[in-house]
């Protein structure tokens, strides 16, 4: 059973371009390939990336945020690093109108469980003098795993060029009943979302997609090393507090650079460090960066580890091609990129 739902006029696709269309609580990227439009499931199958802001080649789409390839006529992926392709929608068009046949609840690859929902502002809590935590509790039950990230829809007047939406990794680990979103403040020129967010007052309704993204610990027996760069700490924190609770064995070398000393979650941090003599820290403060000798210094055993990558884009870029040229293959590396911020 499907449901033709209009989603777009015809006209506001031009050839060679693509847009996001929201149904029934689903985001759907619409692609016009020489005057043939195709739609397909918009959250990439590797982390999440929104298709629709890809770059679209002829039929193939590039994913904005690690370069995975899709065919959109068909949904298959076609280059790493996502693994499967995204669902498929058909798609025709009636008068100036769009129509897409969206599966009903239950018979579709985006079923049940799919959607937005509200969050509600809990508490703030100030982390460091630039960033700050915001706690949310969730109006209906919410699963997710450690590393997970949600997308997040805050309205707000006059937006600027970056517009309403964000994504924000879930720095809590689930058994600590809220979701905790915790971002860095711009000294100069914050966008309109972060003074939004800023100045949302306790007991604000946030909307958000549910929790996606496979930047999460898929074996944590195994050795891991965790390289963050600044604010690229959320996902680790939420990791390890999670193996703590589910009492596991943290065996994780954690390097943690920042432009200052004021690391986020230190103390939290080094509490963790205490109980668990497998968890080995480095802190690297600007002008010291994580550098080959360092990495080869402290992770004796490249071949073994498993290598997590967070933090701003250029960070993480600059850890991929140092990792890269030490041998570290593709399949023992994942990364989580922050846009929006620059790194130096
Ligand atoms: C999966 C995922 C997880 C993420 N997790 C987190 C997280 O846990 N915490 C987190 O903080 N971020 C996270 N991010 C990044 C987040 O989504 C934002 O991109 C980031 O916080 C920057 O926010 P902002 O664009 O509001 O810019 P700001 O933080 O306000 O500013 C960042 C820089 O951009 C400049 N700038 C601001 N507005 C503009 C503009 N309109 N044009 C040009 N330059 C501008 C500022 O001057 C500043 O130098 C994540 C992203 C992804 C994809
Ligand atoms: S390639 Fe699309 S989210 Fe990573």
């Amino acid at each position: 059973m499907s449901e033709a739902i209009r989603i777009a006029s015809a006209a506001a696709i031009p050839p060679g371009s693509g847009m996001v269309a929201e149904a029934k609580g689903m985001r759907i990227a619409v692609f016009n390939v020489g005057g043939r439009f195709h739609a397909i499931e918009d959250t990439c199958s590797h982390q999440g990336g929104p298709l629709s802001e890809g770059t679209l080649d002829g039929q193939v789409v590039t994913c904005p945020w690690h370069g995975a390839r899709f065919d959109v006529t068909t949904g298959a992926v076609l280059s790493l690093p996502a693994r499967r392709g995204v669902a498929t929608y058909p798609v025709r068009v009636s008068g100036p109108d769009l129509l897409v046949d969206i599966p009903a609840v239950g018979a579709g690859s985006l079923g049940a469980g799919d959607g937005q929902m509200k969050l509600v502002l809990a508490a703030k809590r100030v982390e460091t003098q630039d960033v700050t935590s915001f706690l949310f509790r969730s109006e209906v039950p919410l699963s997710w795993q450690a590393g997970q990230f949600l997308r997040y829809r805050l309205p707000h007047s006059e937006p600027d060029d970056r517009r309403t939406t964000r994504y924000f990794t879930i720095a809590s680990a689930p058994f600590e009943g809220h979701t905790m979103l915790t971002t860095r403040f711009a000294a100069e020129r914050s966008s309109t979302f972060k003074r939004a967010l800023r100045e949302l007052p306790i007991g604000a309704r946030v909307e958000v997609d549910k929790p996606a993204g496979d930047f999460t610990l898929s074996h944590p027996d195994l050795p891991h090393v965790l390289v963050a760069g600044g604010i690229g700490i959320t996902p680790f924190r939420a990791m390890l507090l999670d193996l703590d609770h589910r009492r596991l064995p943290v065996n994780a070398t954690l390097l943690y650079a920042n432009r200052t000393p004021d690391f986020v979650y230190q103390r939290e941090i080094d509490a963790l460090r205490r109980r668990h003599p497998g968890l080995v820290m480095h802190y690297f403060v600007s002008p010291q960066g994580i550098t080959r000798g360092s990495i080869a210094s402290v992770v004796p055993d490249l071949e073994a580890a498993i290598f997590l990558v967070s933090g701003p884009e250029p960070f993480v870029e600059g850890l991929e091609g140092m990792l890269s040229e030490m041998g570290v293959p593709e399949t023992r590396l994942k990364r989580d990129y922050f846009p929006g911020y620059d790194w130096a």
